[in-house]
């Protein structure tokens, strides 16, 4: 014991901190979440998200050219629909020229070993702002199922290496995978979101769509019918295994920081790849306090997104990958 064991020794420099450091960020964990508009030339900074933006496919094309620059290579596209185009069913969500069937193009063409994910889920399309086809006051689950497997279909046919279905009903993974196999998109992967909690921290991703739920006496105003409760544990390791037994090639929890236990739990009991979505309300709060100068924007930055993959994440899903990519290089 002391003084044979000084566990100083081991912090004395930055060059002995490295050479026993557990955990390291890469660009390679990162996966860049995209925002996409109709258009031309638009590149528009979404309020509540401080410089981050949505982009118009031409615009989308120059971007994620900067990201393979810098390393990143994998991206997560979204989608911002027209008013006009939202319905109840999502129908626009299975037009084969949409926006996010382009936007899968436009990465592609512009970079073709960008690996490709797209959401998966009604909530751009919904006039309603739900992941599923509401009816009666409840969303249903059988029916949504298979517009949501049509939709993947239509992502995988645009050239989606991997769809991410992100709207938590139940047996969307086997619906979505079973029909993939039988059009022959073997290879095509799932990411699915299969611990997704009802969080409150989803506020500014809602704004950067505009795919909150609506006020309308028929319409469920949350989505904690279909999403976790974030008292829950158990359930998180219970709906990951059940993804995997439904062909789920990559799980993922969601959000972040407050749910880093779960990560731990799932990254035990699995044997795939934990994918943690880090997400817009989180990277909200670093912004606001550092313009504030009440925190230090990239220490803190750095420390949560190496607290998030210390925690078991393989794959992080962040607003933060350019900015904590150009400062590790
Ligand atoms: C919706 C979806 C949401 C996010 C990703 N897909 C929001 C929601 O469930 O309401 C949130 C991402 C973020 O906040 O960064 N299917």
């Amino acid at each position: 014991m002391y003084p044979l064991r000084r566990n100083r020794r081991l912090r004395t420099s930055e060059t002995i901190r490295s050479l026993v450091r557990e955990t390291i960020l890469s660009p390679k964990d990162f996966l860049v979440p995209l925002f996409v508009v109709e258009g031309k030339g638009i590149k528009e900074e979404i309020a509540s998200m401080p410089n981050y933006y949505r982009y118009s496919l031409d615009l989308l094309a120059h971007e994620v050219k900067e990201l393979a620059s810098l390393g990143l290579s994998s991206v997560l596209l979204f989608v911002k629909v027209p008013e006009k185009l939202k319905d109840n069913t999502g129908k626009e969500a299975l037009n084969a020229e949409g926006l996010m069937q382009r936007a899968i193009k436009t990465v592609k063409d512009a970079v073709p070993d960008m690996l490709v994910m797209t959401d998966v889920a009604l909530d751009p399309y919904s006039q309603f702002g739900h992941d599923g086809i509401v009816s009666e006051g409840s969303i249903v689950n059988d029916d949504t199922n298979a517009v949501l497997a049509e939709m993947a279909l239509s992502h995988a046919k645009a050239g989606a290496d991997f769809v991410a279905p992100s709207d938590m009903m139940d047996g969307r993974i086997f619906e979505i995978r079973s029909l993939l196999e039988d059009e022959g998109f073997h290879d095509t992967g799932i990411m699915s979101y299969s611990a997704k909690y009802a969080s409150a921290f989803y506020g500014p991703f809602r704004d950067a769509l505009d795919s909150a739920p609506v006020n309308l006496q028929h319409v469920p105003k949350d989505k904690q019918t279909y999403q976790m409760d974030p008292a829950n544990r158990k359930e998180a390791i219970k709906e990951t295994l059940m993804d995997i037994q439904e062909g789920a090639d990559i799980v993922m929890v969601k959000p972040g920081l407050c749910y880093l236990d779960i990560v731990r739990d799932i990254r035990e009991a699995v044997d795939v790849p934990v994918a943690v979505y880090q997400v817009s309300g989180e990277y909200a709060m670093v912004k606001a306090a550092a313009q504030k100068g009440w925190l230090d924007h990239d220490a803190v930055m750095l420390e949560q997104l190496t607290a998030i993959k210390r925690a078991g994440a393989h794959v992080i899903a962040s607003y933060f990958a350019k900015d904590v990519v150009k400062l590790l290089s």
